[in-house]
């Protein structure tokens, strides 16, 4: 068992409770992702150099500062578990983003791990994220949704971080079939084999989404905390996107959202994603199955999808200013997100793993289900503001009234229970996660495929302009 490190509040006790801040033990997460980001550096400088040559184009420069020195990134203590607490892990789309950092931290904390990823091609141009894979990692590239990929998968595994599944809001409501295929079939078929296999899973770890809440909690001055509803497209497309009170029509403003307010999916994505905790509660309650749901926020980092032009509002951003194209701010950079760095989402996943029983969110709550979240409500203005600070170049913002269907205008995390349960607290603010990520970013290779997805999303109608911008105190 590891000790309770006493210089830090807020750290459980008990094996794989133990976060430290940098400088507390001599090889951190930070060390281990700075030689990680250097390597890459190397191979991408490389590429760089093959491309010129091959085609003959030179690609964008880029003249992004940033500092020389590591970010004080909070980091995981590297720990050999004893035999015991030694676990084998299988990680569903370890391949992808928060998949590659996840199985980089069950490595540092003595586990072993395993991947399954079909390395999609929306999110992989090549297969880059297999070849950087640690070779002491397994790798499967196979389905989630064929069960002889997943039997292969599972074999003697002990706990499971299902992250595989498609991601983006707008393509979801268009792609509804793909997304139902993939993200439920997927985690039925994941769920069948762990049964066939007869449940010898020490833990399930689903990758949930605030996307499941819709529009988050809000307070009115007269009726407190409420609800609102979906907002009306007639409503939208008059340009007024801010919720009212249901009750008295007045303004409204976002407070923290806790795990047991009533899910109201606006998306087909999130319909998903709600669906996967269904099925994962029920094996739960039914089967026994040891469980825990997290909801993450908005995630960013390094290693996320560039090429995607369907999800990632920071990496949207990012190829935007690098291409040296004005940031277009829907619905005037109002609305507001919680934006969660992805170190901070490991160490969440790290957490649920290795605590030594499922503990409950709340009295209410049948499955384990917490927020994993910065607790900061974030503009998405001042998110544009924040990543063309850290990338040294102040792009130009421009507010416009273009919305897309399936967004909700605020949601951010409550985290009093995944603190209380898993000792989880957001450690990476937002101005030293930008700088990560876009330090990562500037040594990648990527165009601005974000016009063809705003394209896709405007030619469906799922992207629009509102025809009557909002004045102000217009009534709703
Ligand atoms: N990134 C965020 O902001 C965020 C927020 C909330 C929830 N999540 C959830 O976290 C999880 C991981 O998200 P991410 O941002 O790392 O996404 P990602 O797209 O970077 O990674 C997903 C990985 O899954 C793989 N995959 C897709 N379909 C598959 C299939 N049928 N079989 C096997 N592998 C498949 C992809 O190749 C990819 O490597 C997802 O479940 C997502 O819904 C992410
Ligand atoms: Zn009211």
């Amino acid at each position: 068992m590891l000790k309770r490190n006493p210089q830090h509040s807020g750290v459980l006790s008990g094996y794989g409770q133990s976060y430290v801040r940098k400088g507390d033990l001599e090889r951190t997460l930070d060390d281990f992702a700075r030689a990680h980001h250097q390597s890459e550096h190397g191979r991408c400088a490389q590429l760089h150099r093959a491309d010129r040559e091959n085609s003959g184009r030179t690609p964008p420069e880029v003249h992004l500062s940033h500092a020389e020195k590591p970010n004080p990134l909070p980091a995981l203590v590297p720990i050999t578990p004893q035999d015991g607490a030694r676990m084998r892990v299988l990680v569903t789309g370890g391949l992808g983003f928060i998949g590659t950092h996840t199985v980089k931290a069950l490595l540092l904390r003595g586990h072993e791990a395993r991947v399954l990823d079909n390395l999609d091609p929306q999110i992989h141009t090549d297969d880059g994220a297999r070849r950087r894979l640690d070779p002491r990692v397994e790798c499967i590239i196979g389905d989630v949704r064929n069960p002889d990929d997943v039997a292969l998968a599972l074999r003697d595994i002990d706990a499971v971080v299902h992250l595989a599944a498609l991601t983006g809001v707008g393509q979801s409501m268009y792609e509804m079939r793909h997304y139902i295929d993939v993200n439920c079939s997927g985690t039925a078929t994941l769920l069948d084999g762990i049964v066939r296999q007869g449940i010898r899973s020490r833990r399930f770890v689903l990758a949930s989404s605030r996307a499941v809440y819709g529009e988050g909690a809000y307070a009115c001055d007269q009726h407190g905390e409420i609800r609102v509803t979906k907002r009306d497209p007639v409503v939208l497309a008059r340009g007024v996107f801010a919720p009212r009170c249901p009750a008295c029509g007045a303004p409204v403003h976002a407070v923290p959202t806790r795990e047991d307010v009533l899910p109201q999916a606006a998306s087909v994505y999130a319909l998903t994603k709600l669906q996967q905790e269904q099925q994962v509660g029920l094996a739960a309650d039914t089967l026994g199955l040891p469980a825990v749901v997290l909801r993450y926020f908005n995630v960013y980092g390094s290693q996320q999808s560039l090429s995607n032009p369907y999800t990632g509002i920071a990496t949207i951003f990012f190829a935007r200013a690098r291409a040296g194209r004005a940031i277009e701010l829907y619905e005037g950079g109002e609305p507001s997100r919680d934006f969660v760095h992805v170190s901070d989402v490991v160490a969440a996943n790290i957490a649920a793993l290795e605590i030594s029983h499922v503990p409950k969110a709340n009295a209410a709550a049948t499955t384990a289900t917490f927020n994993v979240g910065s607790g900061v409500s974030t503009s998405v203005r001042r998110l544009a503001e924040v990543l063309s600070a850290a990338a040294g170049q102040a792009a130009p913002l421009v507010t416009t009234t273009m919305y897309r269907r399936g967004d909700v205008y605020a949601c951010y995390a409550d985290t009093t229970s995944a603190r209380r349960a898993l000792g989880f607290t957001a450690r990476v603010s937002l101005e030293e996660g930008m700088r990560e990520f876009v330090r990562w970013a500037a040594s990648q290779r990527c165009g601005d495929h974000s016009e063809r997805g705003a394209a896709e999303l405007s030619r469906l109608g799922l992207l629009t302009n509102a025809i009557v911008p909002a004045l102000v105190g217009d009534p709703q």
